[in-house]
């Protein structure tokens, strides 16, 4: 089969409607509840599972890896040098093969339109694991966590996303806040601010949903009464390590300090990010920022990472939940 889209795929937030985005996050809370209680249910027997890693991962591997395993699919890992797609066999070609093979694909990579072909040659629900333009697996959990942390409609959340507001999960959370309908606020200098297109999709998006967004270079305003600040990594996956030198100058003034917590002049506010995290010098990369740029941690401080309100693993956690309920969706008979 080629040139369809099968359905449970999840390619881009965008894809999804806004009910559709939000019974996947009510799913995912069911099933953390099922497992905190010990229920087992193992929807998925039989099922076969790839996933692709172009890149690194923690999270998003093991999620998919115990989410699976806990419903009784198998899985296969491919990692980022142990096959042939790409390099000597072209994604179509490899989409074909493993459509034969596996009830559903996931990939981690570089270019969105690797996940969109393996979409639409393989035949199988296929699931974006991060790519450089999307990280929507992600944002289920972020939604979940930002759920779980909140008083009142979904609606009334606001969150403010600071750092490198042109990367992957940047963009992402725009254009899910604008498929919800919230409060969406980035700040980051003008360089990184998210692309006209992303901006341009969740601007319809918002004109259907009511969501409010803003894009400014102006942290304290973008700051100012959210229930949630979130940042990322400085210099993502994929980059060269020489954007660092760049990149220091540039965002110290948007990394999250207990001051910039302060100033949403929320006690309750919340800490979000979707890890690995730069907060302090027990990796290598920490310890290459501090004896490089004098800098102890770097998007976030060790305070704010360790604080009460983090809860960074709490939405780690979510991960796993999350992308069961996209597996059962998807694959369940
Ligand atoms: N947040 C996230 O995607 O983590 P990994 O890179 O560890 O999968
Ligand atoms: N922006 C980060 C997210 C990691 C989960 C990256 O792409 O490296």
């Amino acid at each position: 089969m080629s040139g369809t889209r099968v359905r449970g795929s999840l390619l881009k937030e965008s894809d999804l409607s806004k009910a559709e985005f939000l019974s996947l996050v009510e799913h995912a809370r069911a099933l953390k509840n099922d497992r905190r209680a010990g229920t087992r249910c193992r929807r998925l027997i039989g099922k076969n599972v790839a996933l692709i890693f172009e890149k690194s991962s923690t999270r998003t591997r093991c999620a998919f890896e115990v989410a699976a395993h806990d419903e009784g699919a198998h899985v296969t890992y491919l990692d980022p040098a142990g096959s042939h797609l790409g390099k000597d066999e072209s994604v179509p070609d490899t989409a074909r093969v493993l459509g034969r093979m596996f009830d559903g694909i996931e990939f981690r990579g570089f270019d969105q339109h690797t996940v969109d072909q393996l979409a639409e040659f393989s035949g199988v629900p296929v699931w974006n694991g991060l790519t450089d333009q999307w990280h929507p697996t992600q944002m289920l959990a972020d939604v979940m966590t930002m759920v779980e942390n909140h008083r009142g409609p979904i609606e009334s959340i606001a969150v403010c996303f600071t750092g490198d507001g042109r990367n992957n999960v940047a963009r992402s959370l725009l254009v899910t806040g604008a498929l919800l309908g919230l409060d969406v606020r980035i700040a980051a200098p003008r360089q990184l601010w998210p692309p006209d297109d992303v901006v341009q999709i969740a601007n319809d998006l918002a004109a259907t949903s009511g969501a409010r967004l803003l894009v400014t270079d102006d942290l304290s305003t973008a700051v100012d009464g959210v229930d949630f600040v979130y940042t990322d990594v400085w210099v993502s996956m994929g980059e060269t390590d020489e954007h660092w030198a760049q990149r220091v100058p540039l965002l110290l003034p948007y990394r999250v300090t207990a001051a910039v917590l302060k100033s949403s002049h929320n006690p309750d506010v919340k800490f979000l990010h979707c890890l690995p995290s730069v907060h302090d010098r027990s990796t290598a990369l920490g310890r290459r920022l501090f004896d490089q740029f004098d800098l102890d941690g770097a998007e976030v401080t060790d305070e704010v990472f360790t604080s009460p309100a983090s809860v960074v693993f709490d939405q780690a956690e979510n991960r796993m939940h999350t992308i069961r309920a996209v597996l059962v969706n998807a694959l369940a008979d």
